[in-house]
Order: C-alpha cells, then sequence, then structure tokens
C-alpha cells in the first residue's frame, strides 16, 4: 500500500527514485511523485495513472539533484488526483513528506493548523502531517539549525496516531532526508557514498543488498556521509546491517510476460527452498530452527489458531486440514481483522500461528498484537525476511520463496502449503504418526517439485481452455476436503485478476444454494482427486450437468469420469495426500492468468488492489 523511495548521495537521484518506483509500483499505482533537492529549491513532479507517466513528465524537466524522495500511491484519504499524489508540501513551502499509512487523527490536528493559517491544497492525511512538522519546525529555534528538522519531525510524530513509514526533506537543510516508520515498513539501504530509503528491498537492490530494517518508533537521519538512528524519546539505536541474499535478477520479468507468470513458473524452485534443510537425518519427520519452542511443548498443545488475510487465509485453510487429518490436533481458523476485534474464547494452552507473504499485512500484525497482548505464543510463516510480522513473533518458519511482486500472490500461498505440510509433519510425529509413515510422507513431499513441473507442463492446454471460457462474467469452483480452500483460492485469483465474478463452494454445499447461479453461462471449476470422495463428486458434477452449466475438471490423471460429463479436463499427477493442494492449485492458477491476459487485464497490477495491505 504505497511505496517510498528516497535517495541521497552523490549521483542524480531522479532515474533512481524512478527505477526504484517501477519495483514498487505494484505496492499502489493510483499516482507517483517525487521532489527533488535542487539549487536551494523543492522541485516537485506529480501524475496521476502509473509511473511511467511520471517518467515522462521529468524527463522534460532535466532534474540534477542529488537528494530526493518518491511515492507511488494507493488512494486511502482523498480520490485519485494530482492534488492528492504525494509528495506533499508544507503550505509555508519549507517541508516535503512521502508517506505510506494512514494518519488517524488527521482531522483534528488539520483543524489546529487551519487555526494557525495553514492551508491545504489536498484531502489527504498526508498533506496534514507535513504541515504539522512545519508547525514544529517553525517553532525551533533558528540557532538549533543542526538538529531542528530532525527534531521537528520527532515532536511531530509524537503527535500522531496511526500508521507511517515516511521520508521528509527540508529546503533548509539539501544535505539530509529524514525518514521514521511506524506500522508501514521502511528500510535503509546502505550503499557506497550514498544511501536509500525504499518500502522494501526490491527498490534498492540494484544499489546495495546491505540493509537496516528500521523499527517502529524509529527515525532516520540520512546525509551522503552517514545515517544515525534514534527512537521517538531520543534514545540512540546501534544499527544492524543485515545482507540481503536474493539478486536483482529475482525481481526482474526474465522474459515472462507478467511476474504472476514468472511467479507460477517458479514454484518448483520455491517449493525445494520451503523444503531445504527441513528434513530429519532419519527422513521420517521435519525440523524447524526458528520455532523457539522445544518438542515437549508442542506436545502440550491443545489447539492451534491460525489466523491470516486473502490468500494466507486460505493457505490457513490448508493447514487445519493437514493438522487435524494427519496430528490429530483441533485447529482454528480465523480472519485476522475478525479475530482482532471478536474476543473470541481461547484454550489455555493454544499456539498462534500467523500466515503472511509480506509480512506486513497490517490486519495480520494487528491479530498478532492481540493474540500476544493475551499471553499467547505467537508463531510467522512469513516470506519477507526482517519484516513486521516475522520481527514480532515469537517464532516462526520463513518460506524463502524469493521475491514476489505481482500482485496476486501464487508461489507465495504454495509454499505456505508446503510449510503448513512440514509442520503437520512435525507435529503428527511428535504424537501418534509411526515413523514409517513418516518417511512415506517425506518422499511424498520431496516430490512436490518435480509434480509441479509436470503440472505446469499443461499450461499450453490451460492457455486454450481460458480462451474459450474468458468472456463469461461468473464461474464456480468446487472442491471437498483439502480442496475446498484451493476452491476458495481459485475465486479469489480469477476475480482479482480478470474481475470475472468467482466462488468457492466445498462441492456438496453447492445444491444448497449456488446451483441457482448454475446455467450455459456459469462454467463449474471442480477438483476430482482421486480417493474416497471421487464418486461423490462426479454425482455433483451430474447436478451441474443437468442444468447446461459447463464444467472443467482437474482430475487425478488415470480416473475416468464418464462419458461427456466434463467439458474439459485438465489432468494433475497423482501425488501424496500432504501435497495435493499444492498441485491442484497450478492449474486455477494458470487459468485465472491465461483468462485474465486473454481479457487484456492487467495482471500484475489488477484495479483496487495493492500487493501489501497496511491499512485497516
Ligand atoms: O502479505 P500477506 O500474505 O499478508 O497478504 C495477504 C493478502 O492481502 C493477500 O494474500 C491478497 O489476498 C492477495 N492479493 C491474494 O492474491
Amino acid at each position: 500500500m504505497c511505496g517510498i523511495v528516497g535517495y541521497i548521495g552523490k549521483q542524480k537521484a531522479v532515474s533512481i527514485l524512478l527505477e526504484g518506483l517501477k519495483r514498487l509500483e505494484y505496492r499502489g499505482y493510483d499516482s507517483a511523485g517525487l521532489a527533488i533537492q535542487q539549487d536551494g529549491k523543492l522541485c516537485i513532479s506529480r501524475k496521476t495513472g502509473r509511473v511511467e507517466q511520471l517518467v515522462k513528465e521529468t524527463a522534460k524537466l532535466h532534474y540534477t539533484g542529488t537528494a530526493g524522495i518518491s511515492h507511488t500511491r494507493w488512494a486511502t484519504h482523498g480520490g485519485v488526483t494530482e492534488a492528492n499524489a504525494h509528495p506533499h508540501l508544507s503550505s509555508d513551502g519549507k517541508l516535503v513528506l512521502v508517506h505510506n499509512g494512514v494518519i488517524e487523527n488527521f482531522a483534528a490536528i488539520k483543524h489546529f493548523l487551519q487555526g494557525k493559517d495553514y492551508t491545504f491544497r489536498s484531502e489527504t492525511d498526508t498533506e496534514v502531517l507535513c504541515n504539522l512538522i512545519a508547525y514544529h519546525y517553525a517553532k525551533e529555534p533558528e540557532s538549533n539549525a543542526q538538529s531542528r528538522f530532525l527534531e521537528s519531525v520527532r515532536k511531530t510524530l509524537l503527535h500522531i496516531e496511526g500508521t507511517y513509514g515516511i521520508a521528509v526533506m527540508c529546503v533548509d537543510r539539501p544535505n539530509e532526508i529524514v525518514a521514521a516508520r511506524k506500522g508501514s515498513p521502511l528500510l535503509l539501504g546502505v550503499g557506497d557514498g550514498e544511501y536509500l530509503l525504499a518500502s522494501d528491498a526490491s527498490a534498492l537492490i540494484s544499489h546495495t543488498r546491505n540493509v537496516v530494517y528500521l523499527k517502529d518508533g524509529e527515525l532516520v537521519h540520512v546525509t551522503p556521509e552517514t545515517f544515525a538512528i534514534t527512537t521517538l524519546d531520543q534514545a540512540d539505536v546501534p544499527p544492524v546491517v543485515d545482507r540481503i541474499t536474493w539478486s536483482i535478477a529475482d525481481a526482474e520479468l526474465n522474459g515472462f510476460a507478467h511476474f504472476m507468470e514468472k511467479e507460477i513458473f517458479e514454484q518448483p524452485a520455491a517449493l525445494e527452498n520451503a523444503m531445504r534443510g527441513r528434513f530429519s537425518a532419519d527422513g521420517s519427520t521435519a525440523n524447524f530452527g526458528g520455532l523457539n519452542l522445544a518438542a515437549t511443548d508442542f506436545r502440550q498443545i491443545d489447539r492451534f489458531v491460525f489466523c491470516s488475510c486473502g490468500t494466507a487465509w486460505h493457505a490457513c485453510l490448508v493447514a487445519e486440514h493437514l493438522i487435524e487429518r494427519f496430528a490429530r490436533v483441533p485447529v482454528e481458523v480465523d480472519y485476522a481483522s475478525e479475530f482482532r476485534y471478536r474476543n473470541a474464547p481461547l484454550d489455555r494452552d493454544a499456539l498462534f500461528f500467523f500466515i503472511s507473504q509480506s509480512g506486513e499485512t497490517i490486519d495480520t500484525l494487528a491479530a498478532m498484537r492481540e493474540a500476544k497482548r493475551k499471553g499467547y505464543k505467537v508463531m510467522a510463516i512469513c516470506n519477507v525476511v526482517g519484516s513486521s510480522i516475522a520481527r514480532e513473533a515469537d517464532g516462526g518458519i520463513y518460506q524463502h520463496a524469493g521475491p514476489e511482486i505481482g500482485v496476486a500472490s501464487t508461489k507465495a500461498f504454495t509454499s505456505q502449503l508446503l510449510i503448513s505440510a512440514l509442520f503437520a509433519l512435525y507435529v503428527a510425529r511428535l504424537r501418534d504418526m509411526s515413523f514409517s509413515d513418516g518417511v512415506n510422507y517425506v518422499q511424498g513431499l520431496k516430490a512436490a517439485p518435480e509434480l509441479v513441473r509436470k503440472t505446469l507442463e499443461q499450461a499450453p492446454h490451460i492457455k486454450e481452455i481460458a480462451q474459450r471460457y474468458a468472456q463469461y462474467h461468473d464461474c464456480l469452483f468446487l472442491g471437498r476436503l483439502s480442496l475446498f480452500p484451493i476452491a476458495l483460492e481459485g475465486a479469489l485469483k480469477l476475480k482479482e485478476i480478470s474481475y470475472i465474478h468467482a466462488e468457492g463452494y466445498p462441492a456438496a454445499e453447492m445444491k444448497h444454494g449456488p446451483i441457482a447461479l448454475v446455467n450455459e453461462q456459469c462454467p463449474s471449476v471442480f477438483f476430482v482427486p482421486k480417493g474416497e470422495l471421487f464418486n461423490k463428486i462426479v454425482s455433483s458434477m451430474q447436478e451441474i450437468k443437468a442444468r447446461k452449466g459447463k464444467i472443467i475438471a482437474i482430475v487425478t490423471e488415470g480416473c475416468e469420469l464418464p462419458d461427456g460429463l466434463a467439458d474439459e479436463v485438465i489432468p494433475i499427477p497423482d501425488c501424496h495426500e500432504a501435497i495435493l493442494p499444492i498441485i491442484a492449485t497450478v492449474p486455477v492458477q494458470l487459468l485465472s492468468y491465461y483468462i485474465a491476459v486473454a481479457r487484456h487485464c492487467d495482471v500484475d497490477k489488477p484495479r483496487n488492489l495493492a500487493k501489501s495491505v497496511t491499512v485497516e
């Protein structure tokens, strides 16, 4: 939700900012803007629409300044207009600011500032924040030139309720940027004679792999020569410089048409990474380095509670199925946004898991804090190293799926499923699963990358199917047991990138309502794995067929469907039950992707969405 890039050093800032913004565009793409310190002035350019519009605009302006801040916006307060685009300039023209987050008490502050003759040109909360800094700046003694700018930001933030990642410049201090965070991500890239600020590492990795992850309540004061981190109450913070392990190539298209396509095809590698080093020497169970909880503690757990949002919530549902099925421990799954407020009665010995690709989703983070506040231990399953959720958890499991840039989550999802399967094995082996069943399960997991590779070979066939179904307006996804969450995920994928109305249901539930939607114009995607429910699912398909509904069947290879029942068949390889949700996900990802492409949709940047949702 909104991306921030800042630069200070020896190079011209403009091209570095624009390159960074392009990489962060997945975080929001309503408008883009930048501010450059140049010739004693703050030069600002803003455009509605994509970063490309800003590139065209700034090409005419020949900015040469070596310090700047920039922003790509996902609108919260105020419509998509140039006036609402960041950066925002204070009404006295002294301060300029970019912001990711929401200032909850902006109305009261605005009222206060209007009483002091500050004027406002936009409808945003951000402009209020910028003017409050200007207000404090004006009040700081001029004799205090060295720290006046930094202290005015600090004083302002003490009055702010809400979330922010900000970068600020002051016309009087051309060689300084002040940045801060609370609830929205912000990293400092430490280069050679230059520093970058960014909402995530992809925006700075082409310049440096050395980063400092700022924590909530920290400010960083950056000059071309050095930086210093302090807290809101002025305590010095010794910086911890981390090294990013992935490379710029991981954040590029590398010949694929879209990041979503690339990330779908990266799944075999992502699954291998999720498993690497996580099997016991005897090959019968899983190992995790970061759970920070002894095996004996796991045996005391009465119930696991999994909380997340969106696709990650679907991963929680699969985790529920696998843990209950193999480890026989009850699992509760909640939407993070609901858990936070519904004050659910909880078991005394519950253990919480929060799954989040970005590790920054504010609903998930807030739910995690709520569980912690109640005294529970909380675990995180995250992809982004150093993210807020990963850092605040008591323990966790990193996915190592590499950067996921497409707004629609794909490889992060299947990697979450693999980690859930590993965790279910770990708990099952602490309880009743035998050694030989454990060995068999491990073999099943190890086959996942190859079986996903095999399923990806269906891509040309699925592309053809997609051409035939691209113009429908509605679609049902129907699956049972561990494939019910995959039905939900298939429906979410299709609707978020192609804007086709889609719903996921347990296949047998279809006759309790959704079947009313079925006609020649509403196709159904059925998951039909081999197993005890195969014939029951075939019966559900017959009910759809009897109502002239078209059927796309995702069927285990070798299983025969009655002649003419399915209009389209997508075979998937036979596999261990623990990885069936992973294998079954691939065809619906490809189907959604090719349908969206056929409809000329902007696959990587679907309308109204942003990759990491850092507002409530
Ligand atoms: O970063 P997170 O995994 O916490 O994100 C959660 C959801 O916002 C995310 O999965 C969203 O639903 C995706 N657009 C799905 O493709």
